[in-house]
């Protein structure tokens, strides 16, 4: 390898190959920009899903695209107008990055994660490269501050982002509700009940957002217990469930009204059946993005019924602007106070870049899998 190449992780859709390449390496260009060195990159089920080559696009020109968008680095070099960072920062860069067309308000303002047009462009998963390669260059706006003393938990900003925006929805749609939310002093949640569907990363890091946002939390999932992210979830406080023991219906008769259904499990048919118990003036959000397979039958009239009669709100997000990364990574310093031994375990393992193959297309395994570069 020369002194211009650096090793990278990426797909080549055309061949239908994942590999290891020998990518530029990216040079700051513009004053705005910083470059990062990678600490560390974490693999989640939108990389596993684009080594199957439904999803994910590379760049306009180029047979293959760099995955990667979870990444923590430290900041090696700054343009001359950066104000924001400087030289040794630990940072976290967000995904999207906004389109071009100068009449797409959101992406105008900031808020690429409402682009209004499909045009948006995501590093390690649309049109530009990502970050699973040793060095990164983009403008500072893309990146948030990490403190020092969050070097080893810092990789789960940007899956801990899909919670932050995804209850900052609900609080929103939840404003209709002048009584809830609202005691001085209290959490936004207390006194109000959460499901979460799913104990994989998204899963347990919304579970243990809505604990800290003060709602009885209960995470309900396909996997049996005991198992080891039940055992997690249950060091926070929260209640394990697993459908292969009880119903939808029997987990709503046993936690009342569900006011907040947090869906963490990626596929329609689990997420479906479970809308269907949603309490009273609750709120469903949904953050997996399927592949497009299954065709459920549904008893649609009831739930029809019911959201009209009810209230029901259904809300889809989509990560992340710097807010939802900056409460991110207050947050994983609030994990880290409260429970320094559970949230070291939400990261199952550390690799090496040599062992991508394993964990992009291997078994599924453990909870949120990282490679360190060294
Ligand atoms: C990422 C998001 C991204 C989404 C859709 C998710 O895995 O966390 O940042 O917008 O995939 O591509």
């Amino acid at each position: 390898m020369g002194n211009s190449t650096m090793k990278a992780v990426a797909v080549v859709p055309g061949q239908k190959e994942l590999r290891l390449v020998d990518h530029p390496l990216p040079q700051v260009s513009n004053d705005k920009e910083i470059k990062v060195k990678t600490l560390d990159v974490g693999i989640c089920g939108t990389d596993r899903e684009i080594c199957t080559f439904v999803y994910g696009e590379p760049p306009q020109g180029d047979d293959h695209l760099v995955l990667g968008h979870e990444s923590l680095g430290r900041v090696v070099e700054v343009g001359d107008a950066v104000s924001r960072f400087k030289v040794g920062d630990l940072v976290v860069p967000s995904v999207r990055r906004p389109c071009t067309d100068p009449r797409c308000k959101p992406c105008c303002n900031d808020k690429q994660d409402y682009c209004i047009n499909e045009q948006f462009t995501e590093r390690g998963i649309k049109q530009v490269h990502g970050f699973m390669t040793e060095f990164y260059v983009d403008d500072e706006k893309y990146f948030t501050y990490v403190p020092d003393d969050l070097r080893d938990l810092a990789v789960m900003a940007e899956p801990l982002t899909i919670a932050e925006k995804g209850l900052a929805q609900a609080y929103a749609v939840q404003k209709r509700l002048p009584w809830a939310c609202t005691d001085e002093g209290q959490p936004s949640g207390k006194g109000l009940r959460a499901v979460v569907l799913g104990a994989g990363p998204i899963g347990i890091l919304g579970a243990m957002k809505c604990v800290i946002e003060g709602f009885d939390t209960y995470v309900y999932s396909r996997s049996k217990s005991p198992n080891p992210k039940a055992e997690l979830v249950e060091q926070i406080g929260a209640k394990y469930f697993s459908k292969y023991d009880i119903s939808p219906q029997e987990l709503s008769e046993k936690v009342g009204n569900i006011d907040l259904i947090y869906e963490a499990v990626g596929g329609s048919e689990f997420a479906f059946d479970v809308l269907q118990v949603l309490g009273t003036n609750g709120v469903f959000v949904f953050t997996g993005i399927p592949a497009p397979e299954t065709r459920l039958e549904i008893d649609s009239d009831i739930l029809m019924r019911r959201i009209v009669l009810e209230n029901l709100a259904i809300v889809g997000t989509v990560n992340a602007d710097r807010k939802a990364f900056e409460d991110a990574i207050a947050d994983l310093g609030e994990f880290k106070k409260r429970w320094p031994e559970t949230i070291k375990k939400v990261i199952s393992g550390r690799y090496d870049i040599s062992d991508h193959q394993e964990l992009l297309v291997g078994k599924s395994k453990g909870i949120k899998n990282v490679i360190t570069f060294s």
